[in-house]
């Protein structure tokens, strides 16, 4: 059986998660204001390890120096109380109307300047918290119409704009890596680097592509009927999988930010299987909305939610792992030959075209006839996936 969280797992969670208060387009907030101190004692208690924010979640845009001050103050005497960690940060470049045309992309100059100098002065309280990722997510980067967009001059300015956060954290010193986050539409209508396809693309042309890596939302690259799996698989491949924001989504529709693992199930276990087996060591980060149902027992109901979910699955992808049954349906299946590289060593492309059993006589009509075995072993994990295996 599964135990409580703790430390070791890395759950943490953003104070705009918990402290939603459920205000959507059609309704006012259902819930109370939520103190910081109050989010990073209940989150401990429940076991998470750290907690995550927005500069605007800690200290209301617009607030004076002393107000600053004092805010800080509060939430690092919390922290030391608890011992929760600042794994991440980032900057709120959504909600104020400064921003209604993006930040780092907007057609006013001088909003960019003013969207890198928020940025800039986060980025220093985050280094001061021991913070070690930096989260962009560019939700306001885009538009409702393509008349209203150079898309690529708007890539131009998001190259300048990371590449200048990224030589700042050099001249700093600081320990920070900037994590993109993807998503392709919501709040604008359609938003810049709206996949982690995208994303690592564009990351590829930056002058310090070393520092910059991906923050992959589960819902966000399902709502554009991508599978997220396989996602987090290439990020891992190419090493930039540097944060991920768990939450669960039922498929192509506005962002459901549901509690991690009430959405695609099957595809929230191999996410599990993948991060647990394929060597990412980062937070499991809750980026969800707790219902705007729910009060504030069920917001902490929600929050010990994702964890239990999360090791629930953890639980069952390593019984699949550890099921003898399973290691012989992926040899059978080939899945494991897939890791033996095609050419063999020292294999020239004229050495295969020299090598007759390659082309020649090689039976394509037979090689078509194989089975893979795939709904066996699909099966398999399914049947872990509800504890029947
Ligand atoms: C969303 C996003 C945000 C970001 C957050 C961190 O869809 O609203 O997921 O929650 O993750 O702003 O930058
Ligand atoms: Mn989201
Ligand atoms: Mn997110």
């Amino acid at each position: 059986m599964v135990g409580e969280p703790v430390a070791e797992d890395k759950f943490s969670f953003g104070l705009w998660t918990v402290g939603w208060r459920a205000n959507d387009p059609f309704g006012e907030a259902t819930r109370p204001t939520l103190d910081a101190v109050e989010a990073v004692h209940r989150l401990a208690e429940l076991g998470a390890w750290g907690v995550t924010f927005h500069d605007d979640d800690l200290i209301p845009f617009g607030s004076d120096d002393g107000e600053r001050a004092k805010r800080i103050e509060r939430f690092r005497a919390a922290l030391d109380e608890t011992g929760l960690v600042v794994p991440m940060a980032t900057t709120n470049l959504f909600t104020h109307p400064v921003f209604k045309d993006g930040a780092l992309t907007n057609n006013d100059r001088d909003i960019r300047r003013f969207a890198l100098r928020k940025v800039m002065r986060n980025m220093d309280l985050a280094a001061e918290l021991g913070a070690k990722t930096y989260v962009l997510w560019g939700g306001r980067e885009g538009s409702e119409t393509d008349a209203a967009k150079d898309v690529a001059a708007a890539m131009d300015r998001y190259r300048e704009g990371i590449d200048t956060l990224a030589q700042y954290v050099i001249d700093q010193g600081y320990d920070l890596r900037l994590a993109l986050e993807p998503k392709p539409n919501e709040p604008r209508g359609d938003i810049l680097l709206p996949t982690i396809g995208h994303a690592l693309a564009f990351i590829s042309t930056l002058e310090h592509h070393e520092l910059v890596g991906v923050n992959p939302e589960v819902g966000h690259e399902q709502m554009a009927g991508l599978n997220f799996v396989h996602g987090i698989g290439q990020a891992l491949w190419q090493g930039k999988l540097f944060h991920i924001d768990l939450n669960g989504q039922h498929g192509p529709r506005y962002d459901q930010d549901l509690v991690f693992g009430h959405g695609d199930v099957l595809s929230a276990f191999f996410l599990v299987d993948l991060l647990e087996h394929g060597g990412y060591d980062g937070p499991r980060h809750f980026d969800y909305k707790p219902p705007r149902t729910e009060d504030m027992e069920g917001v902490w109901a929600s929050a010990a939610a994702c964890m239990r979910s999360y090791l629930l699955l953890r639980e069952r992808a390593r019984a699949f792992r550890a099921d003898p049954r399973v290691a012989e349906a992926l040899e059978r299946s080939r899945v494991t030959e897939l890791s033996q590289p095609t050419l063999g060593e020292g294999e020239s492309p004229a050495d295969l075209l020299a090598d007759r059993t390659a082309f020649e006589t090689f039976d394509a009509e037979a090689a078509g006839r194989r089975g893979y075995a795939y709904a066996q072993l699909s099966q398999l994990a399914f049947e872990h996936l509800l504890g029947a295996a």
